[in-house]
């Protein structure tokens, strides 16, 4: 049974909490909130509709929060500065974390890794976390090796109270595409692909690549309808982080380059086949006689 913990109640925070009550090989066991948080005292069942006795927290009872209920797993969806502050204290009190939480600078990303390196624990930062926009960037990837020479373009639409722009997904997309074209020896940086950033209404996210060239176009899209597909996207890093020791991101959660190879093994193989059945074929056809 894997003990998790909560950091972050908010719209993406909820759905998980729901997600994760429905596991069986998981307890909810904590919900922290920030410390000016009205949810602080109050029960999670009066949050969400839920059977659940656990007493939403502050993050000034951290400590004393993890000595009592001895999370394996802290899956995180607040604010950039509270994971920071927050992911110190897991990571010394060898507590691994998954952090949907988007808006990190280069430089406290950097400290997220370093968390891992020297207290052994394991985290997981994933500002992409649902499947489907995994498989987007994989596809992307691919495209952009193959389309080296194509205009690539990125919007994202979210709702209007999302804080950071562009999204955290947008940012790894472009990374993505930049590895694809400089695997083919063209050479350019994360920066020189053009991403546009739409605020507005309530949507929930939508990632769209435009792939243009002089006579034609791909278009790439991904949409989230609900936040479900956030914490379905959570519950499988928790899974995978649960016991392990490390710094890891999504693609390592999915493995969605095994899907690829196994692929690449297979095609290889129905040629070799097809290779020596047409050899097969042919020899029969006109036996060489050997003296
Ligand atoms: N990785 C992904 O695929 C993905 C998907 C969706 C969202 N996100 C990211 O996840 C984060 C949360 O998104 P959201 O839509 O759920 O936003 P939200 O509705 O604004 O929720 C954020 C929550 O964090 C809580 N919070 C503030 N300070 C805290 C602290 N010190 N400790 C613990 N919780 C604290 C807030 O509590 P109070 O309101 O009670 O003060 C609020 O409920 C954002 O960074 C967003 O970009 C990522």
């Amino acid at each position: 049974m894997i003990r998790v913990c909560l950091s972050g109640l908010g719209k993406t925070g909820r759905e998980i909490a729901k997600v994760i009550l429905k596991q069986k090989n998981m307890k909810l066991v904590a919900v922290v909130c920030g410390s000016t948080s009205s949810k602080v005292g109050k029960s999670l069942s009066d949050i969400i509709e839920c059977n659940s006795d656990i007493i939403i927290d502050s993050e000034d009872n951290l400590k004393q929060v993890i000595f009592k209920t001895k999370p394996d797993v802290v899956v995180d969806f607040s604010k950039p500065e509270a994971t920071i502050r927050n992911a110190k204290l897991f990571s010394k009190m060898k507590v691994n974390i998954v952090i949907g939480t988007t808006g990190f600078s280069k430089f406290a990303l950097k400290k997220l890794f370093v968390l891992t390196q020297k207290y052994h624990n394991a985290i997981c930062y994933a500002p992409n976390i649902t499947l489907g926009v995994n498989v987007l960037m994989l596809l992307t990837h691919l495209a952009a090796s193959i389309l080296n020479n194509y205009d690539f373009q990125i919007t994202e639409i979210h709702h209007k109270n999302k804080k950071d722009a562009p999204s955290g997904t947008a940012i790894k997309i472009a990374k993505e595409i930049q590895k694809g074209i400089n695997s083919t020896g063209t050479s350019i940086s994360e920066d020189d692909v053009a991403i546009s950033a739409i605020r507005a209404g309530g949507v929930v996210g939508k990632h769209e690549v435009m792939i243009v060239g002089e006579d034609d176009k791909i278009e790439i899209c991904h949409e989230s309808f609900t936040r479900k597909a956030f914490a379905l996207g959570a519950v499988r890093a928790v899974e995978f982080i649960y016991g392990k020791t490390g710094y890891y991101e999504m693609s390592d959660v999915l493995n969605l380059q095994k899907v690829l190879e196994n692929y690449l093994e297979k095609e290889k193989s129905k040629k070799i086949n097809k290779y020596s059945n047409y050899r097969r074929n042919e020899i029969e056809k006109s036996p060489v006689n050997v003296v």
